[in-house]
């Protein structure tokens, strides 16, 4: 993909924008980790061109063949124990350690966590949690490669599944609620590496817009939220990061 070089216009207003808010809600998507080594979904190199969706992220699949479900998972936390925060993951970190910075991330790989933030919804779980499907226990699970697969609930010894909100499952509801408030309360709402294509996430950027809150895009493409963004970033997020300045 061809991406011209960032306007400096450009990144002196998002500079500016950062200067003067107070409260900044950022929702973040699989696009801000691409550049640690971890696949997108969507887009030419998207993981949802190699697999199907149903094969791996429902519940029937895992209910029909966990194995196939466990493999896919112990393959790809392989690949987010390697990976290490960005540029933007760190630049976000510093973000917040001068202004309220609150961070609503779509990504399971736990790096917002590693760079250092801590005001964070993680709205589909983390891949280094698990749920044991009879007694419901969550507990992290760091292993990898896994030494058994399926893994088995060390209270019950039944069989768990990854802690991640699957298609055709609803998002914690006091998760939503909350990313909801922190995106109304904001002055500054920015939506970074997401396809805006998975709802309940990709509406707040809707929210932001109607409450008066101003909006930013940073993503190399073009998304169904662009056309609600009062600046659009066409870039990608570890390159919009490195020139900025949160000392
Ligand atoms: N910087 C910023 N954005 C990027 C970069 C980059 N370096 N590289 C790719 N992108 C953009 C792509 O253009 C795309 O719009 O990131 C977006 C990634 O989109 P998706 O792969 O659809 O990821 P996401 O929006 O997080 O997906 C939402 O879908 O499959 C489910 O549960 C999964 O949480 C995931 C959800």
């Amino acid at each position: 993909m061809e991406i011209p070089e960032m306007d400096a216009s450009l990144q002196s207003r998002l500079q500016n924008l950062f200067n003067g808010a107070t409260r900044v809600t950022v929702l973040t998507g699989a696009g801000i980790s691409a550049e640690s080594g971890i696949p997108t979904f969507r887009g030419p190199e998207g993981l949802w061109n190699d697999y199907k969706p149903e094969d791996l992220a429902t519940p029937e699949a895992f209910a029909r063949d966990p194995e196939l479900v466990w493999r896919w998972y112990d393959w790809r936390r392989g690949l987010v124990a390697k990976a290490r925060p960005n540029a933007a993951h760190t630049a976000l970190a510093a973000l917040e350690r001068r202004t309220a910075v609150s961070v609503i991330t779509q990504n399971v790989d736990g790096l917002h966590t590693q760079a250092g933030n801590r005001e964070l919804i993680e709205l589909h779980g983390n891949i280094w949690k698990v749920r044991c499907t009879a007694c419901a226990v969550i507990s992290a699970n760091t292993e990898v490669p896994l030494r058994a697969i399926p893994p088995r609930c060390a209270r019950c010894q039944r069989v768990v599944r990854p802690h991640i909100v699957w298609f055709g499952e609803a998002v914690d509801p006091y998760d939503y609620q909350r990313s909801v408030e922190m995106t109304r309360s904001a002055d500054l709402f920015l939506a970074i590496g997401t396809s805006g294509l998975v709802h309940p996430a990709a509406g707040l950027a809707r929210v932001a817009k109607t409450a008066g809150v101003t909006v930013v895009e940073i993503n190399p493409d073009e998304t169904p939220q662009s056309p609600l963004a009062d600046l659009v970033i066409r870039d990608r997020a570890s390159h919009v990061f490195e020139g900025l300045n949160f000392a």
